[in-house]
């Protein structure tokens, strides 16, 4: 290893595949090292078989009993959504219009969104998420806050100004033209600037017009190396009115597909009402899917399918999808996608509820090889975890006699207070006390 290099002595767990579909899934050092320059992983492995690389002036932070991991991936979050998280309502499309329009009506004051960017960006940290697929609103301004903020920080973020031309209020509305004008600007202004990545994002299709969406699609095939980012088949109600705005089509998500808005880079957020040949063409176009339990449970959506979903091989990641999600910790959206998936027949083992969160976020956006897991070459974001955050998980943890047992305990007990701190491209970003 070159001189000037730091690493970080501790257990490590990252992944290189699915464990779902593969035996060797995860690497697991119970005394481990990351060793990092530059800002990018040199390598993750035995302490014992890489201390004697490390130069002589290396700096080592000696972290043991904690649990490094990669950091987290969130693939479905609205930052402006960050002050209304937790309010009350019958479901999604009353939720929408008591709280959400009108909370994201001040993102008008670029004052109002930096702060609000500001302590949102403060929140993943705190919960050890180094990335997340990110909404702003229909304003310009939302977004160059956002990325500001983020670049600022140099986080490896994903976001997008809202497209939103009609069956909203006039004071959140853009048009077909104008939305697609004003994220070209934004395309050109923030995508791979540093480390800042640009996602189109349709909210979904009751609020856009044929002619936007058309346009969206338009502009996504254009910047194929951009994201995508949008709603499909959260609630019943919203499904339903899908099929009287878009009586052609044969499926929600076949509105979208219709103007190829399926490819690689495309997030589809909830993924619940979908049938087999809405799945089969999630796996054909690589989109991906983003399971939101929290918030699912929370306005009463529905269950994620998994075993269909396994059963097609949809490219799947997890996400808290605040602020209708109720907690920015992604260790707390594992306990809610344990259950969730418990209550459809099917077990999740903390292994795959840890690769979803990780690896399966950066696969399904198409980065592995940048984030997502410690392969040599990859930026250095990453999480370090307390097993015994908390007297209760200290109590459990002690007890644990496997990985899959400390890792459940992890997931279905931990949240923020487990974040002891988070790097991102090797810098600390956050430290617990
Ligand atoms: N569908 C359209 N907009 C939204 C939103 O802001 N949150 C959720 N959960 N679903 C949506
Ligand atoms: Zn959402």
């Amino acid at each position: 290893f070159p001189p000037g290099c730091q690493a970080w002595r501790a257990s490590i767990l990252h992944f290189h595949d699915d464990p779902a579909f593969s035996e060797r899934a995860h690497a697991w050092h119970e005394d481990g090292l990351l060793v990092v320059a530059n800002g990018r992983v040199l390598a993750a492995g035995d302490f014992a078989s890489l201390q004697s690389a490390l130069p002589a002036d290396a700096v080592v932070h000696d972290c043991r009993g904690r649990l490094i991991v990669p950091g987290f991936i969130d693939t479905h979050i609205h930052y402006p959504q960050t002050d209304m998280i937790a309010s009350p309502a019958e479901g999604l499309l009353p939720w929408l219009e008591t709280y959400t329009f009108p909370n994201e009506r001040k993102f008008q004051d670029p004052a109002h969104a930096s702060d609000v960017a500001r302590f949102f960006l403060d929140e993943l940290l705190r919960n050890g998420t180094t990335t997340a697929m990110v909404y702003c609103t229909v304003h310009k301004e939302s977004v160059d806050a956002f990325f500001a903020e983020s670049e600022r920080r140099n986080l490896r973020m994903v976001a997008g100004k809202i497209l939103m031309d009609r069956n909203c209020p006039d004071f959140l509305r853009d048009t077909a033209e104008g939305g697609v004008r004003d994220s070209e600007e934004l395309i050109r202004r923030w995508h791979n600037k540093g480390r800042q990545l640009y996602a189109i994002t349709p909210r979904f299709a009751p609020t856009s017009t044929e002619a936007q969406l058309r346009l969206s699609g338009e502009l996504a095939a254009q910047y194929p190396d951009t994201f995508l980012q949008t709603h499909v088949a959260e609630n019943t109600d919203e499904v339903a009115w899908v099929k009287s705005l878009f009586p052609g089509s044969r499926s929600y998500l076949d509105v979208y597909d219709s103007y190829g808005m399926m490819r690689p880079r495309a997030m589809y957020a909830h993924c619940i009402w979908l049938d087999d040949h809405d799945r089969a063409r999630m796996r054909e176009t690589q989109s991906a899917a983003s399971i939101c339990p929290t918030s699912n449970m929370f306005l009463g959506s529905g269950l994620f399918d998994f075993a269909r979903a396994d059963e097609a091989k949809v490219p799947l990641s997890l996400a808290t999808d605040v602020g209708g999600g109720t907690s920015f910790s992604m260790l707390r959206t594992m306990n809610g996608v344990y259950k969730v998936a418990r209550m459809g027949g099917t077990y999740l083992p903390a292994l795959r509820m840890f690769y979803l969160a990780t690896l399966g976020g950066a696969r399904s956006m198409q980065l592995e090889g940048t984030i997502g897991n410690f392969a040599a070459g990859t930026e250095a974001d990453f999480v370090l975890l307390d097993p015994r955050a908390t007297p209760l998980l200290a109590r459990r943890t002690e007890r644990c006699d496997s990985l899959e047992e400390l890792l459940f305990a992890l997931a279905l007990l931990g949240d923020d207070r487990c974040v002891a701190a988070t790097y991102s491209a090797g810098a600390r970003v956050h430290q617990a006390g």
